[in-house]
């Protein structure tokens, strides 16, 4: 498998890993949103065998300040539960953290991203209109979350997710 940077000619195939992985097409038009808008601050995607298997994305927060959020990641079913999202995810961390961001939140599934360090405890004194029982955070840096507050403003493609 390989880890690397989307690059423009992989926007279609990135379509269709996102839309079979979340069976709805929600969320690759957000991913293609947050792209034209350039709200996007790290984009991956997972090669197996020559072919797209998985992509991940990175995008800008308006507040916390040098913090970022991850959504979505998306799997093509046919090769989930094969250690690809994992990877994804773990890779995505350590280049965030080598570019400098401090701190990540995400909406998602407790029981998946604790094991990449994310706790819904770490997010729970900051401001979110999305539910707080899957509001997540991980700091990349020290005391990155203990020195900020207030509330998490996501880019605003993601208002039409609703
Ligand atoms: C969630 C997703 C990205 C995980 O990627 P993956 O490559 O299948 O996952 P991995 O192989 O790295 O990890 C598999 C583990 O994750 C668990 N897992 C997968 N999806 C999960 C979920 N929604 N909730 C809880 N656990 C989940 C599996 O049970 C498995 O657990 P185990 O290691 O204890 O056996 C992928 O399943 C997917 O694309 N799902 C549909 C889209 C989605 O829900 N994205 C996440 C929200 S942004």
């Amino acid at each position: 498998m390989i880890i690397r940077e989307e690059t423009p000619e992989d926007a279609s195939a990135v379509r269709k890993v996102v839309e079979a992985a979340f069976a709805r097409t929600a969320e690759a038009d957000l991913v293609e949103a947050l792209r034209d808008a350039g709200d996007g601050v790290m984009s991956l995607v997972a090669e197996v065998g020559g072919e797209l298997a998985g992509h991940i994305l990175f995008s800008k927060l308006q507040a916390p300040d040098r913090c970022i959020a991850l959504a979505p990641v998306s799997v093509t079913p046919s090769r989930q539960n094969q250690g690809i999202g994992s990877m994804l995810i773990r890779e995505g961390l350590a280049r965030a953290k080598r570019d400098g961001w401090q701190a990540v939140f995400l909406l998602g599934e407790p029981e998946y991203y604790r094991r990449f360090g994310f706790s819904v405890e770490a997010a729970a004194k900051f401001e979110t209109e999305y539910p707080k029982a899957y509001f997540m955070a991980r700091a990349l840096v020290g005391r990155a979350l203990e020195e900020r507050a207030g509330a998490v403003v996501y880019a605003p493609p993601f208002q039409a997710l609703g």
